[in-house]
């Protein structure tokens, strides 16, 4: 097998097959194939595009080019959980509690976070003691006997991809469909769950700004995994504001709480029962979507779910008492209102720019490198369609330094759009693909 003869053929649009595939796969993680060549191949993958199929085997190959994680000492069908990433997103600590509550098995590795706010690991530290490491037989004994386990991201999965993003990523060849899609995919199926629930996120603070691009992401990943054996399907949620009030890893953690009392916001509270409910589908844990949604509700108002965080908190050697008392999580120095001293109605709220302004503060990492202050950030008190009077705080921000708090102000300023007009709040759910 030859690559050249390989790029022609997807130059010439034609399919590749699966050894053609798994030949570049292989070839380019061991460096058999040198990059330009894989450039090439790339590009033209980028212009002829992939069938299904063909995605499903590039899918396939990059899962099985590193470690592949075997949950089968867990019992029962595992539901993972996927979000393409959003400012404020912090579900993950909502419906972990919560799907476990259910009678779900949540064994869950997540990430740390790159960019406005750390990731689910990180804000899970805000709680004095949180093991992010537990031995595999921790791991799986505490997902047998209470349900839940989160833990963070060991072992080399699906090093293709990275090397392949890495690649794409000076290539000029991210923004294409079958290879994001693929990209995504391959290292949820290397975590090793049966099903996979996405949230698929859309609008200015998304990686998908258009509904269009959405849909057609959730869809390629929903139609790979379910080809590939793992059923899955995807919710597409809106990005175009902050997800909730909080951004900040223990902003978040106190805001998921509030969620898990029942008392979050609205937006949180719907998108998590609306995700919930459909991993527990997934799990074959209820009849249909209306029964889990009632089961769901329930857990949420007999504080059944809160009892459930408090449990895996103490279970990973967290302190549990910050769940009810908010002075156990990282607190910040400093808080001041932030004004924008005009009248009207919030037009557009640029999600990106809170999320800048929340890494300013030191909420986030700037680099892979950069350690991150669990306290600070922003809660923002406004959201679309909300009317604003002069003097009425937008937001408050928790800060440990002067000159970064002037610096997330200045971003901020520009991150509110407001209107004379009355606005009407934007969906939050746009499409449930399955
Ligand atoms: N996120 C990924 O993991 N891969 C992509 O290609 C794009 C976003």
């Amino acid at each position: 097998m030859r690559m050249y003869d390989i790029i022609d053929c997807k130059k010439r649009g034609l399919a590749l097959t699966k050894e053609e595939i798994d030949f570049v796969v292989q070839g380019y993680t061991k460096g058999d194939i040198p990059d330009y060549q894989v450039s090439a191949l790339l590009m033209a993958i980028y212009f002829q595009g992939m069938s299904l199929e063909e995605t499903a085997y590039l899918t396939m190959a990059m899962a099985s080019s590193g470690d592949q994680i075997d949950l089968s000492p867990i019992q029962g069908i595992k539901v993972d959980k996927h979000s393409t990433g959003g400012v404020g997103d912090k579900t993950t600590i909502v419906l972990a509690p919560l799907v476990a509550a259910a009678g779900a098995k949540v064994a869950k590795m997540s990430g740390r976070g790159l960019g406005h706010t750390g990731g689910t690991i990180d804000k899970l530290e805000s709680f004095e003691g949180f093991k992010v490491e537990l031995t595999e037989e921790q791991f799986f004994d505490n997902v047998n006997a209470h349900h839940i386990a989160v833990v963070g991201q060991s072992g080399d999965l699906a090093p293709a991809d990275k090397k392949l993003y890495a690649l794409r990523d000076v290539t000029a060849t991210v923004d294409n469909m079958s290879l994001i899609a693929s990209s995504i995919m391959s290292k949820k199926i290397a975590s090793g769950a049966d099903a996979i629930c996405l949230d698929v996120k859309c609008g200015t603070g998304a990686f998908m700004k258009k509904l269009e691009d959405a849909k057609a992401l959730g869809k390629a990943m929903v139609d790979i995994g379910n080809h590939v054996g793992r059923q899955t399907m995807a919710v597409v949620s809106d990005m175009n504001q902050p997800l909730g009030y909080a951004v900040g890893n223990a902003l978040e953690v106190m805001e998921a709480i509030n969620t898990l009392r029942g008392k979050g916001p609205e937006d949180l509270t719907l998108l998590t029962i609306t995700l919930a409910s459909h991993m527990l589908m997934l799990a074959g844990l209820a009849k249909d979507v209306e029964a889990a949604k009632n089961q769901i509700q329930d857990l949420l108002s007999t504080g059944a779910a809160i009892d459930k965080l408090k449990e895996w908190i103490k279970l990973q050697g967290g302190d549990e008492r910050a769940v009810d008392d908010f002075s156990y999580l990282p607190q910040a120095p400093y808080h001041r209102d932030f004004c924008l001293n005009q009248i009207g109605y919030v037009e557009a709220i640029n999600a990106e720019a809170v999320g800048k302004a929340a890494l300013v503060l030191g909420a986030g990492r700037e680099t892979k490198e950069s350690s991150i202050d669990l306290a600070v950030g922003i809660v923002i008190h406004k959201k679309i369609g909300d009317k604003i009077n002069v003097d009425e705080p937008v937001a408050t921000i928790y800060y440990n330094n002067e000159q970064k708090y002037n610096l997330a102000t200045s971003i901020l300023e520009k991150a509110y759009k407001i209107s004379d007009q009355q606005i009407e709040k934007p969906d939050l759910i746009y499409d449930i693909i399955h």
